[in-house]
């Protein structure tokens, strides 16, 4: 098992400090997976029912808070907003730290530990942060997370700070704070967890297993936000580690969706290009996904093109109708970052990219309660102050309708 660069296929330990190859490519874990259905049926759904086909060091004891598991939602009314017909839910705020980074983490943080590191740190937007100091909490390890400052939302900021985490607020944004705690990793101050690290995407591979485990058909197409594109890129090899197992009777259409205002992948992909041009001020809602520079953007653009798939972008106003409407129609609660994937199919499905009979699977990344903010500032009037007294408060109902 080894890391091998994707561009020149360039080897490394698995324990490698380095996140990047000599030549400047992104790195992926190889080796040689044997499972099959039979090794897992058994297990309860959850990222190390699929331990066969993870990453694994002599000695490693995981470090686990049960994350996975996560709840599909077969979600009837939600379709009918999208304009399609079948719509399931794969809502990963169900994770022990609210969001999927959670699935990423139990495996950076076992690896981390079984190879003797004991500070470990992150760049984030805010669920990275959270999820890290939570699993290094777990671990008895050192967290280091660098935010950009005022841009993340408080509950991620709060569950940094209660979980001990030393928390870095930069002035700047998320790309900038990566820049400057990779420089420290590479000098060896601390193991860098953000999900350029190739050991974090393995355990985000769980993800798209689970759907497939959970729903008795494979989906015609999975729709995921993009921020730093992680998450999509473990999805195409998740896909393609059980395509080649055989147990991938055909390969769903890997789909992507950004904030209008931090949306330099969905440029990339609309425009052809085959290099990625920065977004210098990514500005969205979704601070969650306020990024202008995704860096696992090779691995996203062959995880949508081999599958054909697509990318598109929403306005800030599209994506708090798409969480109001979640939260209101299905009571799924998500943060804005979450909501763009269905504001994103209701967009595609509108512009007939998408055909209404395709069964459809969005992936909600996290919880609504870590961002509460959007909502409460776009809720004028929605709570009425009444009087302890029957009568106010039925004719306040009354006056309602
Ligand atoms: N949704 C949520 C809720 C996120 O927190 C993130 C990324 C994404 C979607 C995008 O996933 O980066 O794999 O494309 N959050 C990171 C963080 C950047 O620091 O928490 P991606």
């Amino acid at each position: 098992m080894l890391n091998y660069c994707i561009a020149c296929d360039l080897t490394y330990p698995l324990d490698t400090n380095r996140m990047r190859c000599g030549c400047g490519g992104l790195m992926e874990v190889r080796a040689d997976w044997k499972a099959d259905h039979d090794t897992w049926r058994d297990r309860p759904l959850g990222v190390w029912r699929y331990r066969e086909m993870l990453p694994h060091i002599d000695g490693m004891v995981p470090v686990t808070l049960g994350e996975g598991g996560t709840g599909l939602h077969r979600a009837d009314r939600m379709a009918q907003w999208c304009g399609i017909d079948e719509l399931h839910i794969k809502n990963e705020g169900e994770n022990p730290t609210g969001s999927f980074k959670d699935r990423g983490m139990t495996v950076g943080v076992t690896m981390a530990k079984a190879m003797g590191h004991s500070v470990v740190g992150c760049a984030s937007t805010g669920n990275t942060a959270a999820s890290l100091a939570a699993y290094a909490a777990r671990a008895g390890l050192t967290a280091v997370v660098v935010v950009p400052a005022g841009k993340i939302a408080l509950g991620k900021l709060a569950q940094s700070i209660v979980h001990g985490a030393r928390v870095l607020a930069v002035k700047g944004n998320f790309d900038q704070a990566l820049e400057t705690i990779g420089l420290l990793a590479e000098e060896g101050s601390l193991y860098l967890l953000n999900s350029i690290n190739p050991l974090r995407l393995e355990g985000q591979k769980t993800l798209v297993w689970e759907v497939l485990d959970q729903l008795d058909e494979v989906p015609d197409r999975v729709v995921y936000p993009v921020g730093n594109a992680g998450n999509i890129s473990a999805a195409h090899k998740a896909l393609v580690e059980r395509d080649r197992m055989g147990m991938l009777p055909r390969m769903p259409r890997l789909t992507g969706v950004q904030a209008e205002g931090a949306a330099p992948f969905a440029r990339m992909m609309a425009s052809g290009a085959d290099t990625l041009t920065s977004e210098p001020r990514p500005e969205t809602v979704a601070t969650a996904i306020r990024i202008g520079h995704p860096v696992s953007w090779p691995k996203a653009r062959a995880a949508v093109m081999e599958t054909g798939g697509t990318v598109t972008t929403v306005t800030d106003e599209e994506i708090l109708a798409a969480q109001r409407a979640l939260a209101s129609l299905e009571g799924i609660f998500v943060e804005p970052a979450s909501a763009a994937s269905l504001a994103g199919l209701r967009k595609l499905v509108h512009v007939r990219e998408v055909d209404a009979r395709e069964r459809v699977v969005c992936i909600t990344t996290g919880n609504g309660l870590k961002d509460p903010d959007a909502v409460l500032r776009t809720s004028e009037g929605a709570v009425i102050e009444v009087e302890p007294d029957p009568r106010h408060v039925r004719a306040t109902l009354e006056a309602w309708s």
